[in-house]
Formats: C-alpha cells, structure tokens, sequence
C-alpha cells in the first residue's frame, strides 16, 4: 500500500498561517501536525509516500526531506491551484499507479494509529469478489455540517455521502484519512467540481456507490482533530501534550519549581520560574521570573520574562517580556508581545497575515 499526503495545495482548508509558512508545519506539542501523520504511517509499514504540495512546498520539502527520518521513501507531487482532494488523486495518478493507497489529509491528527485499518482494508483486498473500492472512516461530531457527512442505513452500509450539507443526515463526520483502490481513478475522472469550486474526494466516494462499488465504513475511536478548522489548535495541543514523558534536559534554577507533565528540551533554562504541566519548553529557551501555565508548548530559542503564559503555543524565536498574561493564544515564529515604557492603555502591534488579536 501506497500514501498520498496533502500537505498544500489541494482546498481553501489549506491556505497558509502566513505568507511563507504551512498550516500543517505548526508544532503542536513542539512538532509539525504533519510529522504525526508521517510516523502513523511509518508505524503501519507503509513506506511509499507521495506528498501533495502547493505555495509552501519549499517549507514542506525542508522539513519532511526524502522522509527518511521516518524510513520512508517520499515523493512530491506539486499542485499549483486548490482544485480539491479528488484533483490531488487525479494528478498523483503516476505516483499512484495501480496500488492501493491510504490518503491522509495533513492537518488531521488522530488519537488512533492507522495499523487497525491497513490491517482491515488488506485483509478484504484477499477476497477474490466483492472488495471494497473504499474504506472510508467516521466519527461523531457536534456540527456536521463542518464536514462531508454520511448517512448510513439500519445495518450500518453507508447510503449516501454529501458534503458540508445545510440540513446534515446525521452527525457522522469522515476523517480526513481514506483507503482506496484503483478504481478511485474512474471517479475522479468522472466528477465535476463543488459550488466551492472543487474536486470533492466526498463526491468522488459517492460516485463508486452510485455505481455499485462497495464502500465500507469504520468508526473511528478517540479523539480526532481537523486543525484546518477553526480554533482546534489549542485542542490538539492540549491532548498531545497530556501524552509527553517528562524528562529535564535544560537547567532549573533553586528557586524555580517544575511541576507536573513537563518536557525541558536541552539548552532550555528555568530561572526564578514556575513551569506547571502539562507543557513544553524548546530548546535554547530562556523563562525568566515567569509562569508557565498548564497545556502550554513554547518552541526553540523562545524569551519569556517576567509573563505569564497559559494554554498557548508559541512558535521558535519569540519574546514575551513583560506582556502580563497571555493565555489561549497562538503565536507564530520570532514573534514580539514586549511591554515598553510608552503610552499607557495604547497597544502597538505588527502583526502578520491571518492574525486574530482579542483584547480583553
Ligand atoms: C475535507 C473533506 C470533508 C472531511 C474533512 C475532514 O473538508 O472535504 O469531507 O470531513 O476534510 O478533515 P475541508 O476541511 O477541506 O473543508
């Protein structure tokens, strides 16, 4: 089996955190979302895997390299407009070839492995009649209509697939990950893209029902998070975090206290500091008479002085001096919350593209 991963390009889901940077290359618990899904599937013996990249491929290809980090043999596959995710299929078609493959969405993060369902969708390829063209995976959410969604009948075979629906057939969302075989190609060749304007994976899914292929449907079992969607960051960090092993690599002051789930990354030093887990401190970085709060992840060559943080992630290369408290915030790289002499009740601010400031 063969992997196709999305990490640009593909739907308006992946539009950068900024200019130069991808949605999928930022850390959650001090690691690139994306570095999650290359070492589920590496952890599933899956070892060919085609890399779909847009705007940020440069970012992309630096980080991930031939994937050999992870065992992996990676190839990548430019697409140069979102056209969608069954438009990823069509142009990894030579990638591809006549393999079954896994398709993972980039910026999805799954508590559950992917063996059980390599596992399941090989073992129903042995059949000589009657294998699943798909096998897609679903989970319940509070608004479906996020999502594609599925409805299914009263013994659980999926009927129809629409996507992001107005009035939802039911409140079983599909993951981002999916397990085709060749005849996915036909599909993708066969559909028209959305009122969004793309090749929907979903529409292409329901295409092999209509035409009587077998599409087979699994729940998926703990958490799951769509980081493409709004605010889900924080979420992710926070349940990743909760897994870390602690360990202190860096130094902590006497005075200081670390407390709880918590990772110090070598270089990092703690002094006159509070550090409560579950959090993480990147290397080289420097918390000086300063808190840091639970479900916090601060990256590499951070500065927090004499701040509070909380609930946060925080990109290599920024300065927190003297902000006061900062909670439930995401900051990106070699970013600057610096508290001068000036104005008092004025706030300066330079902030890059897509930020979202809450002043309270
Ligand atoms: C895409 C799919 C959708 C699926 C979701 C999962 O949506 O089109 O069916 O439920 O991924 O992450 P998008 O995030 O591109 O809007």
């Amino acid at each position: 089996m063969k992997a196709l991963i999305l990490a640009g390009g593909a739907g308006s889901r992946l539009r950068p955190l900024t200019h130069t940077s991808a949605k999928q290359l930022v850390p959650v618990a001090n690691k690139p979302i994306l570095f999650y899904g290359l070492e589920a599937m590496a952890d599933a013996g899956v070892v060919e895997v085609g890399i779909i990249v847009g705007d940020t491929r440069a970012e992309v290809m630096a980080a991930v390299g031939d994937g050999s980090t992870w065992g992996l043999r990676v190839t990548y596959i430019r697409q140069d407009e979102p056209l969608g995710l069954a438009h990823c299929v069509l142009i990894a078609r030579d990638f591809l070839g006549d393999d079954d493959f896994v398709m993972y969405l980039g910026d999805n993060l799954l508590e559950a492995g992917l063996i059980e369902f390599v596992t399941a969708f090989e073992a129903e390829r042995g059949r000589l009649e009657g294998a699943p063209a798909a096998l897609i995976l679903l989970r319940k959410v509070d608004d479906p209509r996020q999502f594609g969604v599925a409805e299914l009948d009263a013994a659980g075979n999926i009927t129809r697939l629409v996507e992001k629906p107005v009035d939802p057939p039911s409140d079983l969302a599909l993951v981002g990950v999916y397990f085709f075989d060749v005849r996915v190609h036909d599909a993708v060749r066969a559909i028209a893209p959305s009122a969004r304007g793309e090749l929907e994976i979903t529409d292409a899914i329901q295409w092999l029902i209509d035409q009587g292929q077998q599409v087979t449907a699994r729940e998926l079992h703990g958490w799951w998070i769509d980081t493409g969607k709004k605010d889900p960051l924080l979420e992710a960090n926070r349940l990743l975090l909760e897994r870390l092993v602690p360990r202190t690599e860096g130094t902590v002051d006497e005075t200081s206290s670390v407390e709880g789930r918590v990772v110090i990354e070598p270089g990092a030093s703690i002094v006159r500091s509070t550090v409560r887990g579950p959090a993480i401190i990147g290397a080289g970085t420097r918390v000086t008479d300063s808190f840091v709060g639970p479900f916090t992840a601060i990256g590499a060559r951070c500065e927090i002085t004499g701040s509070e943080v909380e609930h946060s992630v925080v990109l290599e290369g920024s300065r927190i001096v003297h902000a006061g408290r900062i909670v439930d915030s995401l900051l990106g790289r070699e970013v600057e919350v610096v508290r001068t002499q000036g104005r008092r009740g004025a706030t300066s601010l330079t902030l890059g593209d897509h930020s979202q400031v809450d002043l309270t």
